[in-house]
């Protein structure tokens, strides 16, 4: 079986969208909630509704995919009211994703989420790089602790937090001791690989227009790193702090690879934007043929035991 769980949460698939690639509206999240997904990933909100950054902001290559979308989202209550329609739909859980562009703005959205009847999946999303001027805060250890702090303070619903990715182990160590300080839920490693840039040689120009052609990086060019950061992660965070891998997955096999480094569950972006709702029943597929053929019967059988040399 394809089974899983998030803290108090039942999943009856490992695989969902990943925040952002077609999850924006309705009508797409009703698609996610219809397929063989375990459940969906709303956009990243913010308290109220944004356009984004100009055209073209996305950009596809044979590798994978460079964005700079800049948050364009319906806001917050459009999602809240998403999720809490959406909330009790047996082995499929809405993930509500907010992504303020301050502290006070994150505040103000977990405040709501606080007082709402939604009791699901919150994602605070710590590592969106495509404000112009503002930094991806989990870069910022400290400032991770003090946004913690406060959230804490008031916040009794399940909290995850979606991560950038880490490159130095110093980081790793240091992230994980300040997660592992809060009643979080699970952490989501990784979001695109930030500010990365794409050329055209023939036109001799970058490939899209925010930010002078800067954008988050996702596809099959980040795997390896996103690998490295839920195993790292795995290896540092309290045993009860869930992991969702997030990167570069296209097959069953990049998905056996991010449990065996201990993802819990996974999310799909950039090819589930290439593909659509059906790569959930390719995926499933492919992964329950691998599980077979090496006699694992869930997925738990297999996760977080990479073998080193
Ligand atoms: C956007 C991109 C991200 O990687 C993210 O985490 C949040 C928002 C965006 O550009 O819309």
């Amino acid at each position: 079986s394809l089974k899983a769980n998030i803290g108090d949460y039942q999943f009856d698939n490992v695989l969902l969208n990943a925040a952002g690639i077609r999850c924006a509206t309705t009508d797409e999240l009703d698609k996610i909630l219809d397929s063989q997904a375990g459940g969906c990933v709303t956009k990243s909100a913010t308290p109220e509704p944004r356009k984004g950054n100009e055209s073209p902001r996305m950009k596809a290559t044979a590798l994978g995919c460079i964005n700079s979308m800049g948050l364009p989202n319906h806001g917050f209550d459009y999602y809240l009211k998403f999720a809490e329609a959406n909330q009790n739909k047996a082995g499929k859980q809405v993930i509500l994703s907010i992504a303020g562009l301050s502290v006070d703005q994150n505040l103000e959205m977990l405040k709501k989420i606080q007082a709402s009847s939604f009791d699901g999946l919150t994602e605070l999303n710590l590592s969106c790089p495509n404000i112009k001027g503002e930094s991806q805060i989990a870069y910022d250890f400290e400032a991770v602790r003090e946004i913690l702090t406060d959230t804490f303070k008031f916040f009794k619903k399940q909290l995850g937090i979606k991560l950038p990715p880490y490159f130095d182990m110093h980081q790793f160590d240091r992230i994980a001791e300040v997660l592992n300080g809060f009643p979080i839920t699970y952490v989501n490693a990784i979001n695109s690989v930030g500010n990365g840039l794409i050329v055209n040689p023939e036109t001799e120009s970058a490939v899209i227009k925010p930010k002078g052609g800067f954008g988050g990086i996702g596809g099959q060019y980040i795997k390896p790193t996103a690998l490295a950061n839920v195993r790292a992660l795995r290896l540092r965070l309290r045993p009860d702090i869930s992991i969702i891998g997030t990167g570069g997955i296209r097959s069953g096999q990049d998905v056996f690879e991010h449990i065996l480094c201990g993802a819990n569950l996974v999310q799909i972006g950039t090819q589930f934007g290439f593909e659509g709702t059906k790569i959930f029943d390719r995926i499933s597929r492919e992964l329950k043929e691998i599980m077979d053929k090496k006699g694992y019967q869930s997925v738990a059988d297999f996760r977080g035991k990479l073998k080193t040399l």
